[in-house]
């Protein structure tokens, strides 16, 4: 599919991304997993791409999850090392495209040298107005609800507010995506069905596109067909199509 065949009006503000399937490409390709990892970043490349030129405004792409941790240690170990790299091989591109890179997820987690880069590049990247990236790293959805628990909890215990001030709007601002719009349109690649907590709040009222298609081989075409699908359906919240469509 190309950009002419995506409708102009209704393009969604965020869309999120599950990238599935690296381990599985590589084995369909007899290689080690990390080499699945690395050739996602071409397809993350890609993306970033075609929703900078679609003019998404927020692009949130889970690429490690609070779980992911618990792989093999050498897998983890590889993913830190890619992670740099894709960093500092990427650093000026996206500032080129004038994309602003953010990150959802406990930093805190990782290895001192991988957070440095991640800080660095949020910086260098703060000033652009363009695309929004945001990454998912060491995050889960159950995390982010219990920090905002945690943070509330804490503005109760000092009297800085009261417990009747807890409403949703309150809520959302302390979770990790405060300020950042709830994703219209969910992708998962690698034909899985689930969510492996990911954004959980933020889900409540997002279109789920499944692609078959294994991460590694997603390009911005795919994204466009998503796209498309999206455009094509009806979101309801709860109304009838009638009330809806008057
Ligand atoms: C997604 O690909 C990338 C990460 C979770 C880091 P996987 O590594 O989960 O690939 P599969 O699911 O094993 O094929
Ligand atoms: C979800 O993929 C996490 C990321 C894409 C970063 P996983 O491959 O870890 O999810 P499960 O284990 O299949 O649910
Ligand atoms: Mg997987």
């Amino acid at each position: 599919m190309n950009i002419e065949q995506v409708s102009k009006s209704g393009i969604p503000r965020h869309v999120a991304v599950i990238m599935d399937g690296n381990g599985r490409w590589a084995q369909k390709h007899g290689s080690e997993r990390i080499l699945g990892h690395r050739q996602g970043v071409n397809s993350v490349r890609s993306i970033v791409e075609g929703a900078g030129e679609l003019g998404i405004e927020y692009l949130t792409l889970y690429a490690f999850s609070t779980e992911n941790w618990d792989r093999p240690k050498e897998e983890v170990s590889a993913l830190m090392v890619l992670l740099i790299d894709a960093i500092v091989q990427e650093i000026d591109n996206l500032n080129e495209k004038n994309v602003r890179m953010l990150v959802i997820g406990d930093l805190c987690c990782f290895p001192k040298e991988v957070e440095n880069k991640l800080r660095e590049a949020i910086q260098t990247t703060s000033k652009n107005t363009g695309l929004n990236l945001i990454l998912g790293l060491s995050y889960s959805g159950r995390w982010d609800i219990l920090e905002a628990v945690r943070k509330i909890s804490l503005e109760v215990k000092s009297g800085q507010i009261e417990v009747s001030d807890v409403n949703e709007q309150f809520f959302v601002d302390h979770l990790s995506t405060s300020g950042i719009p709830d994703p219209e349109l969910l992708i998962r690649t690698s034909g899985e069905f689930r969510i492996s907590n990911f954004l959980l709040w933020q889900i409540a009222y997002s279109e789920f596109y499944f692609s078959n298609i294994l991460w590694p081989d997603f390009r911005k075409e795919n994204l466009f067909e998503a796209i498309v699908d999206f455009q094509n359906r009806e979101r309801r919240f709860g109304k009838t199509s009638e009330q809806i469509r008057n």
